[in-house]
This record gives structure tokens, C-alpha cells and sequence, in this order.
């Protein structure tokens, strides 16, 4: 704590909580955009907001991205007798692996000790494979389980990045460009004001589902994402955020 008041954190910190409403602000000290470590920084803080928050049978739901995957590095199991459920938030079969909500879900759950529950499937659907996976059993058991979590951890991404990471076609790209898309968070894209833009078609959480959670935890930084951070913000379902300096101190300039 002293280091963080030396730094000019804990003010930094007030102020995001009263610019965005939120319940709680963690920065980390550093830019993750220039240094890695700061991305594991980002993590570990993330893992002891769950520890504070979690109890007995939680269910813990988690998206993708390397973000969370640092925060599955940094999972330990001081919460091993809570017997916590993880769950992926939504499928997202066609990232890398190691950035997929599936394999970040399962890491935590073996960090923590827990249990874990998977969903198999691409991140975008056609809507006759949505359709029919909709009626899957499985599906359902899964997508009800999601829906009660106790807590969901979620990174935000930078609208482009994404788009191309996750090979959007041309004709998503023109969309995300003609709508000034700079956000993404749960398959959503979203603009400066906040406005969802353009949605993914993907089984999971749905953002409107956000409001029955009691914990929404945002963890996000680097200065190059302040702008995609706001815009997710902006909307108001995250109560507790985690990010670093360089974002945080973007994120207030931009104010
Ligand atoms: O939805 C947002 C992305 O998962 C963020 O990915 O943590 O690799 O920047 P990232």
C-alpha cells in the first residue's frame, strides 16, 4: 500500500471509481504495452479481487485473450475448499489455444483446485448451427450454469485487434470501420459512446445477462486500449476493474 500511495495509484484509482461508476479500481503500476510482466501484475491483482469476493460452489465464468490467460497464471488455490466452478463464458473455438475462454477456464480450475465445465464451440455460429446447438442438452446445461455465475472476469479488447485476430470477413470489418467500432468485450463491438455497434453470433453470455451477475470484473490495460476500455465502460455493467497505469492514465486525460 505505501508504494501505491507514493505512486499517485490510490488517487488515480478514486478517480476511475467516480468517472465510471464503479465499485472498485485496481491499478497496477507500468504500461503492459511496453512491458510483459506488467500483463502478470494485472493478473495476480485480478486473482485477489476473486479470492476476496468468491464462496463456497461459486461459479466462476471467464472469456478468452491473453489477458485472462495471465490471470489463470497467477490463480492459486487459496480458495480450494470453496470447491469453485469454472465456466467459459462463451465458446470460442478459433482464437489460439492458449488465448481461448476453454483452455483459460480448465487452467484455473487446476490452479484453484476447482471444477471445470467446458463449451465446445466455434466463436461465431451460422444461424442454423446456432439454432440447433441451442437445443443441445449440453449446450443448455452449460448455458444455464453460465447464467448463474457469481462472478464473470472478462478482458476488453481493442475493436480491430480483434476483428483480426478472430479473421472477420471484409464485410464485418467494413461494419466495425463505417460504425467507428473501437471496443470489444463478449463478441460485442462498440463505439466511443458506449453503443454496441456489432455483435458476433455466439453461444454464451449475452450482454444483456450481465445485470443477474453480481460480479462483473473487467481487467484490461495498456495505454493503446484507454479508448476501447471506456467504451465498454461506458455501458455500465462492469463493477470492479483491474488495469494498469497506462491505461488508466489515458483513460483519465480522455475524460
Ligand atoms: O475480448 C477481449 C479480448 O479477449 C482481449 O484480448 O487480453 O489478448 O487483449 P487480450
Amino acid at each position: 500500500e505505501p508504494m501505491r500511495e507514493l505512486f499517485g495509484l490510490k488517487n488515480i484509482e478514486d478517480q476511475l471509481k467516480d468517472m465510471f461508476n464503479l465499485k472498485e479500481v485496481i491499478v497496477v503500476s507500468g504500461d503492459s504495452d511496453e512491458l510483459a510482466w506488467v500483463k502478470k501484475e494485472m493478473g495476480r491483482a485480478t486473482v485477489g479481487c476473486i479470492n476476496q469476493r468468491i464462496d463456497t460452489n461459486n461459479i466462476v465464468a471467464v472469456t478468452g485473450g491473453s489477458t485472462l490467460a495471465a490471470v489463470a497464471e497467477m490463480m492459486n488455490a487459496d480458495s480450494k475448499e470453496l470447491n469453485p466452478l469454472f465456466v467459459p463464458a462463451r465458446g470460442g473455438l478459433g482464437e489460439e489455444v492458449r488465448n481461448q475462454a476453454n483452455t483459460i477456464c480448465a487452467k484455473m480450475a487446476e490452479m484453484a483446485k476447482g471444477n471445470y465445465r467446458l463449451l465446445h464451440l466455434p466463436d461465431e455460429l451460422s444461424e442454423d448451427a446456432y439454432l440447433t446447438m441451442m437445443e443441445e442438452p449440453k449446450v443448455k446445461e452449460v448455458l444455464n450454469l453460465i447464467r448463474s455465475s457469481s462472478i464473470v472476469i472478462h478482458g476488453i479488447g481493442e475493436a480491430f485487434t480483434m476483428a483480426k485476430r478472430r479473421q472477420s470477413s471484409s464485410e464485418q470489418l467494413e461494419t466495425l470501420i463505417e460504425s467507428e467500432a473501437v471496443g470489444e468485450a463478449f463478441g460485442y463491438y462498440f463505439n466511443e459512446n458506449g453503443e454496441d455497434v456489432y455483435k458476433v453470433r455466439t453461444i454464451g453470455l449475452q450482454l444483456d445477462e450481465l445485470k443477474n451477475i453480481p460480479y462483473v470484473l473487467a481487467v484490461a490495460g495498456g495505454s493503446s486500449k484507454a479508448k476501447s476500455i471506456a467504451s465498454f465502460l461506458k455501458k455500465g455493467h462492469v463493477n470492479i476493474l483491474v488495469t494498469d497505469e497506462g491505461a488508466a492514465r489515458e483513460l483519465i486525460k480522455g475524460s
